[in-house]
């Protein structure tokens, strides 16, 4: 059975490339995912890719995935990092390895980005290295699973 690592983009994450830039650099969320699909491939793990605006999408994401078997997540959940419970009870709920990715330094931007409900329940953070945030949580959570 394929080995599958869920990639899971919460709000506004659809609109990268063209959203901030200055924030958020120049690359689309297609180019940080073929990105990923490589890094997975060359480690022995398929990717599986999934954005959604919408909260309860988010929720039921984490709960497929789980029921199908993947093995854990990177996940960037936007906006949704600082307010969700629903999202946390859904990381604890599942069980999945998850690790909790931004592309900014949060903790550099405003205050209300300084609080994550998800980081306690995550298994690690990666934060502030734009889109090679990613590739560094990918690369950590293959090296968990292994
Ligand atoms: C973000 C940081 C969040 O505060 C923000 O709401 C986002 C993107 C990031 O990747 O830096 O939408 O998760």
């Amino acid at each position: 059975m394929a080995r599958e690592i869920l990639v899971l983009n919460g709000p506004n994450l659809n609109l990268l490339g063209t959203r901030e830039p200055d924030v958020y650099g120049s690359d689309t969320l297609d180019d940080i995912v073929a990105n990923l699909e490589r890094l997975a491939d060359e480690r022995g793990y398929e990717v599986r890719a999934m954005q959604s605006n919408v909260e309860g999408e988010l929720v039921d994401a984490l709960h497929a995935a789980a029921s199908a078997g993947l093995l854990g997540v990177v996940f960037n959940p936007g906006a949704y990092t600082h307010t969700s419970i629903a999202l946390r009870d859904a990381i604890t709920a599942t069980g999945l390895p998850v690790v909790e990715t931004h592309l900014s330094n949060v903790h550099a931007r405003e205050e209300f980005r300084h609080t994550s409900m998800l980081s306690a329940v995550c298994l690690g953070v990666v934060l502030g290295f734009g889109p090679k945030s990613y590739q560094l949580a990918l690369d950590a959570l293959m090296t968990h699973l292994d």
